[in-house]
């Protein structure tokens, strides 16, 4: 086995590990040890570009005067936030005190909060003009519930931009919830756009994301 592919074994390993968790207690065990070597070991050695994907769509769809402050949710060590290349002012949240203390060092953030989505909105402000997320709608993280929870953190018309994993949007049924949310006018202009969640050449090329764009009414 070259260095590389020893390399991509050890991150494949550690996402199976990511994809598993049950609850937030597992989450915040996993991500502390997962935390000082997520971008080199995981995100490099991967090819993670879904945060970067993620941002691009953003950076696409927002209108420049409307869409600030940007909440950046799941933040972990802050991927979407170096790439978020348009805005200055983002605030992260995250349950990993480990993965917001990497965050802390990119110098991208006005103001991190660690607090578990899976409990409401918690501290986070309510005017929010932007709400991201990569990574962290997915297997063993947070579903349909947490969602619905996040809209009173923008506020109206705020453009959300959250990217799910294709196959948790099948098994949690994403669908539903969205559908309930146009039903209920919370939320318009309800759009999806498929990305790559990897680029290069583990076996987790094709892994898809439904990034879901949306604002709040
Ligand atoms: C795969 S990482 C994605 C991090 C970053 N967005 C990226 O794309 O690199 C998932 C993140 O979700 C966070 N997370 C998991 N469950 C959470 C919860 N209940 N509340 C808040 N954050 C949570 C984890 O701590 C972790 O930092």
């Amino acid at each position: 086995m070259t260095d590389k592919q020893g390399k991509q074994a050890q991150a494949e390993k550690l996402l199976k590990g990511a994809y598993a968790l049950k609850n937030s207690k597992d989450n915040a065990r996993y991500y502390r040890d997962f935390a000082p070597i997520y971008d080199e070991q995981f995100a490099e050695a991967l090819g993670y570009s879904y945060p970067s994907a993620l941002a691009g769509i953003y950076m696409e769809q927002q209108q420049p005067d409307d869409n600030t402050p940007v909440l950046d949710v799941g933040c972990g060590t802050g991927l979407v936030a170096e790439a978020l290349t348009s805005n200055s002012k983002i605030d992260g949240v995250d349950l990993s005190a480990d993965m917001l203390s990497i965050a802390e060092t990119k110098r991208c953030y006005r103001q991190l909060y660690c607090h578990d989505l899976t409990t409401g909105p918690g501290p986070l402000p309510g005017d929010y003009g932007g709400v991201v997320s990569a990574g962290t709608f997915t297997h063993g993280h947070l579903g349909p519930d947490a969602l619905k929870d996040l809209l009173v953190v923008g506020r109206p018309g705020a453009l959300f931009c959250i990217g799910i994993n294709a196959h948790h949007f099948e098994q949690a049924d994403f669908k539903k919830a969205f559908a309930g949310l146009l039903e209920n006018l919370a939320i318009s202009d309800y759009t999806e756009v498929v990305c790559d969640i990897f680029t290069g050449s583990s076996s987790h090329v094709g892994d898809q994301a439904i990034v879901t764009v949306f604002r709040k009414m």
